[in-house]
């Protein structure tokens, strides 16, 4: 499915999200955007095909411990469960484990990215027709998306998160995230998250900055996204990417750098950008087994268990509400 892309029209973009969040982004001293406005469906397209790089080891790593564990995942999982997965994109991941649960009661995957999302629930149907699938369009940070749950009464909830989309908030955010989810869970509810081990900053930033330039071209795409949506005049060819891992912060950050000192104008305001100025669009925090468990705790989990690759890359844990 194609769907062309129409600007926010001008009386609706006084009230746009993405608009207020962009100028407020770069508004900032160290220049942002957030890294949800990545998921257009161009950017999701791309974020397919960097699963598939040799250089981003963590899609093909956690889909080789969900292969080999599944059966005690799903065990751990139990019976009469309703999979809620927050950012599920083409939902691929959560077949294998829909396919193994004992009488699932449903699934539920929230995306902000509707073409891909929609795409992907047929898809499920189509496979698994006696999963009922129920799709939330919208940020998963908010109420709203979580709203059609109340309709559903499953014996158990369990939330499924993995790609280490945790990754993408800072300590103090995830924890803040982590509670929400929890305070959507109920005794004896689950949750399954994949998070990226701390390792060797050479494989990190590749995995970032792949030698194909697929990494590139979707950190570039939110530019091309706020020019077509929002009425601006980024020159994609005026700014590079970087990535590079900051070992005191643990974590992978992702910029944009401008190469000229230049002017860019966004639904009639003007940013200057000076050359050698960045926007942080991503950051892709690494944890150790500890670190992560500790981090489940503060926020209302009980770590039940993890399971990890051989080379001790990735990990995915098990939690519920005790
Ligand atoms: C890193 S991808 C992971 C996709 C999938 N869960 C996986 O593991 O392959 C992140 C996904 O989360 C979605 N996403 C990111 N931030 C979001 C938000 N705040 N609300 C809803 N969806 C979000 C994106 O559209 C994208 O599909």
């Amino acid at each position: 499915m194609n769907m062309a892309v129409s600007p926010i029209p001008d009386d609706k973009l006084q009230n746009s999200d993405f608009l207020t969040d962009v100028l407020a982004g770069l508004s900032e001293e160290q220049k942002t955007l957030p890294c949800k406005y990545l998921y257009d469906e161009a950017g999701s397209r791309l974020f397919e095909q960097i699963c598939e790089l040799d250089d981003y080891y963590l899609t093909r790593t956690e889909a080789a411990i969900f292969r080999e564990h599944i059966t005690a995942m799903a065990q751990q999982v139990g019976p009469g469960a309703l999979i809620v997965e927050p950012g599920a994109g083409n939902c691929e991941k959560v077949e294998l484990l829909l396919e193994h649960l004992q009488a699932p009661s449903g699934y539920y995957p929230i995306d902000i990215s509707p073409e891909i999302l929609l795409a992907a629930k047929a898809r499920i149907t189509a496979r698994l027709p006696n999963i009922e699938v129920t799709a939330s369009i919208g940020d998963f940070t908010q109420a709203d998306v979580w709203q059609g749950l109340k309709d559903i009464t499953p014996r158990k909830r369990v939330l499924f998160f993995p790609g280490s989309t945790i990754g993408n908030f800072t300590p103090e955010h995830a924890e803040v995230l982590l509670e929400f989810f929890a305070s959507k869970l109920s005794r004896g509810d689950g949750l399954l998250i994949g998070t990226d081990l701390v390792k060797d900053s050479i494989v990190l930033e590749r995995a970032y900055c792949d030698s194909e330039h697929v990494t590139e071209e979707f950190n570039k795409n939110i530019l091309a996204r706020i020019n077509s949506e929002l009425n601006a005049n980024f020159d994609l060819a005026h700014f590079a990417h970087r990535a590079f891992y900051h070992p005191l912060r643990q974590r992978v950050e992702m910029h944009l750098v401008s190469l000229k000192s230049h002017t860019v104008q966004i639904a009639g305001r003007k940013f200057e950008f000076a050359e050698g100025e960045t926007i942080h669009t991503e950051n892709s925090h690494k944890y150790s087994i500890s670190g992560f468990n500790r981090l489940l705790s503060s926020a209302g989990f009980t770590p039940i268990r993890h399971w990890c690759d051989s080379e001790q890359r990735y990990a995915v844990h098990y939690a519920q509400i005790s």
